[in-house]
């Protein structure tokens, strides 16, 4: 569980070289434990340079950069590095070494006792899902994928708190790239490793990420939780970078019933007549109304076809109203709601608030066009299914 100390921390860094050409600059983010961070931006935008600063690779001209409470200046850089795994593209072992030296490699600089080695170097195997007998073997014996597993274990050996990982999966096809997502997410979460992490893929970031930096031209231009990057992209190039059905999407995510309900569906009271009622939805041009109490709770609804059978000049609304109707809560998220409305072929569905008041309504045609909208973005929308609803509620509702 992630808390909520930090482990790194940049303040005002920038990378000149040459003394004018700057690669980053005015990076200010901070890295809490337990968190999966991602750099996206496109290349040349400063990503390896900023997280490479971390361990020293490249060493800040500005700024200052703080590992553990200390500024990594005060590391020894040697040690500094042996402290921060790292994953580089294509996995970085070593063709003359077996799988378990290369796995224990950093154990052995740490000068770990043998035995100690050999039960991790077992234990690392099958957090790779690999059988223990490729231990033995060399990198090439091993496929790209497996290699690359053994990379992301490897890099998790010597029980390093905080992981850097520069696009390890950009060489991979998608289905190994997949699984190698889930494996080293799996391990992050379960191990509580923190892990800086580089990617051009935006899917791979809102996959992994609790966190992610995006940059541009060495700034940082954006730095949040998948979440609210989504829900507030910072500026055009953000927008570009999610595309626009991404942002449909987490659009349509967060829109609750609420936002798309009409107010003041066409209803009539328990108590009033039959001759009321079909009045009404002659005024209101519809074929059905919601039942409510005189307190506006909603009890049922009442068509004109059944008006039509059980007509008695006597009658009240009470009387035939049926009560057998779905409805939907103000507050209910429309990714909860719409699939079900939509299945079940619904003209209509009434929003209630917490107290079972009538306080709106939701058609079929507003919420197939929010789906819609979402699934296949605004241009297809001219002629979704649905759009030639007979007249009913939905109309009266809408005009009022
Ligand atoms: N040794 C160097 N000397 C001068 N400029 C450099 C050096 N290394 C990197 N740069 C420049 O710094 C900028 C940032 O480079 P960086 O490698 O951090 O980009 P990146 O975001 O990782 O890109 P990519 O997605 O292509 O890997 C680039 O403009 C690059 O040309
Ligand atoms: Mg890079």
């Amino acid at each position: 569980m992630a808390t909520a100390k930090e482990i790194v921390s940049f303040r005002d860094v920038a990378k000149i070289y040459h003394g004018r050409a700057v690669a980053v600059s005015d990076v200010n983010i901070t890295v809490k434990e337990g968190e999966f961070v991602c750099f996206i931006g496109t290349s040349g935008s400063g990503k390896t340079t900023t997280m490479r600063m971390i361990n020293r690779m490249i060493e800040p001209s500005k700024g200052s950069i703080i590992f553990k409470g200390k500024n990594i200046r005060k590391y020894d850089p040697v040690k500094l590095r042996r402290t921060i795994g790292y994953v580089i593209q294509n996995n970085g072992l070593m063709p003359h070494m077996t799988i378990k030296d290369n796995i224990t490699l950093v154990p052995k600089l740490l000068k770990w006792p043998q035995e100690k080695m050999d039960k991790k170097a077992t234990e690392l195997i099958k957090l790779a899902e690999l059988p223990e007998s490729y231990l033995d073997r060399y990198p090439a014996e091993l496929s790209g994928g497996q290699q690359q597993r053994i990379g992301v274990v490897r890099a998790l050996a010597a029980d390093q708190d905080i992981i850097l990982m520069d696009e390890p999966f950009g060489a991979l096809d998608p289905i190994t790239r997949d699984n190698l997502q889930d494996l080293v997410k799996h391990l992050q979460e379960t191990l509580g490793k923190t892990i800086v992490f580089v990617t051009h893929d935006m899917d791979e970031a809102l996959k992994l990420a609790t966190h992610i930096v995006i940059m541009d031209s060495g700034k940082v231009i954006q730095d949040d939780t998948p979440d609210n990057i989504l829900q507030h992209p910072a500026n055009d190039f953000v927008k570009n970078l999610l595309g626009e059905e991404r942002l449909l999407q987490a659009q349509q995510n967060t829109l609750s019933v609420g936002d798309i309900m009409s107010k003041n569906p066409a209803r009539i009271t328990l108590g009033k007549s039959l001759s009321e009622a079909i009045w009404e939805m002659s005024t209101k041009h519809v074929d059905s109304l919601l039942v409510t109490d005189d307190n506006n709770k909603l009890k049922g609804y009442i068509d004109l076809e059944t008006i039509n059978e059980h007509y008695s000049k006597d009658s009240s609304v009470s009387d035939i109203y049926a009560n057998n109707l779905i409805k939907v809560k103000k507050t209910s998220f429309l990714r909860d709601t719409s699939e079900r409305i939509l299945k079940q072929g619904y003209k209509y569905v009434p929003v209630v608030d917490n107290d079972n008041t009538l306080i709106g309504i939701v058609t079929r045609a507003s919420l197939v066009n929010v789906v819609y909208d979402a699934i296949w973005g605004k241009e297809e929308l001219e002629n979704p299914e649905d759009a030639n609803l007979p007249a009913s509620i939905t109309k009266g509702s809408e005009n009022a």
